[in-house]
């Protein structure tokens, strides 16, 4: 199929939709790529959060020589918050970082294909929804993509890249640059479910869910176990909560659905915690309780 995508070196200027947890740390890493950044959620008060968010992780870096007061004032700089998805028309590449609902999602591409210029390149950082659904709400399916990144962005070195059942060679290739470009090491994988690490993380994590909602042992003795005993640098309880569980019970459902295997069928107990707005460390209460200022990785 015929596209009109950017090539790498036209990626300037860049839009991210949600200014969540993923949405404020993309908006980091492509203004210190040096992008023009339109950060956009349906939600002032987190893009005024995303803005406090992005200054401190900025600032950490400052502090610890990793960057100047300079570099960290330009990034700031490049980042301008917007609530008006016709604002994104002129950039080059969006990456959407809402909720994880395929119809909110699929709304939105089709709003976005409809204000971008023709040669946007349009990226999802779903966790597990498929690419090739997502795309086929386009008119544009050859220029849609999946980025997924991982929990906290600037910090963790992965992106697993997802081509679409369309997705043209020239916009794979475009975006792996520009996720080089960011610092990252790229994975690429086919659109199945949950893709590469969420098919294995999630299962693992659903089962330690099982493990404590069947009384096999304390939440605590199931993270150590886990990280002491594989060598992981955190157990999966508390991984699910620095994911979000709204996130994980999203992307089981999409895997269960999907794979068609019971094993994927979510614990009730990681039901019952999403049920009862237990979300995780985003919500200060997930298995554990949560302060404030801790940051890990998954997603
Ligand atoms: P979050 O809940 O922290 O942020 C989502 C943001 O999107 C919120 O600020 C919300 O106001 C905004 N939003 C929702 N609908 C919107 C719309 N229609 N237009 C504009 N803004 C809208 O969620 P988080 O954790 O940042 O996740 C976002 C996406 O990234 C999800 O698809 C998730 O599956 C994926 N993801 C999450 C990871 C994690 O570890 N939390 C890791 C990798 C991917």
């Amino acid at each position: 199929m015929a596209t009109q995508a950017a090539a790498t070196s036209e990626i300037a200027a860049v839009g991210v939709i949600g200014a969540g947890q993923m949405g404020s740390g993309i908006a980091q890493l492509a203004a210190a790529a040096g992008c023009g950044v339109l950060l956009l959620d349906s939600d002032p008060a987190a893009l005024s959060r995303a803005v406090a968010s992005i200054s401190s992780s900025l600032g950490r870096l400052v502090a610890k020589g990793q960057i100047s007061q300079a570099a960290c004032d330009d990034s700031i700089k490049r980042i301008k918050c917007v609530s008006d998805v016709q604002e994104l028309q002129g950039v080059d590449l969006v990456i959407e970082a809402i909720v994880e609902s395929e119809d909110v999602k699929k709304k939105l591409f089709v709003e976005l294909d409809r204000i971008t210029k023709p040669s946007a390149i349009l990226a999802s950082n779903t966790s597990s929804i498929s690419i090739t659904r997502l795309a086929s709400a386009t008119s544009r399916p050859s220029q849609v993509i999946g980025m997924h990144f991982f929990n906290p962005p600037p910090i963790m070195k992965l992106l697993e890249i997802i081509r679409g059942a369309d997705t043209a060679e020239e916009v794979f290739s475009a975006v792996k640059c520009f996720s080089e470009r960011i610092g990252k090491t790229v994975i690429c994988s086919q659109d199945y479910p949950g893709f590469i690490v969420n098919r294995i993380l999630m299962p693992m994590i659903n089962e330690a869910f099982w493990a404590l909602y069947t009384g096999v042992a304390t939440k605590e003795d199931i993270d150590t176990g886990m990280k002491l005993g594989t060598n992981h640098p955190m157990g999966p309880l508390q991984l699910a909560d620095f994911i979000g569980l709204d996130v994980c019970l999203s992307v089981l459902r999409v895997l269960h659905n999907g794979l068609g295997d019971n094993k994927y069928s979510p614990c009730p107990l990681l039901v019952q915690y999403v049920d009862a707005g237990r979300l995780g460390k985003k919500r200060g209460q997930g298995v554990y309780s949560y302060g404030r200022g801790v940051y890990s990785y998954g997603g």
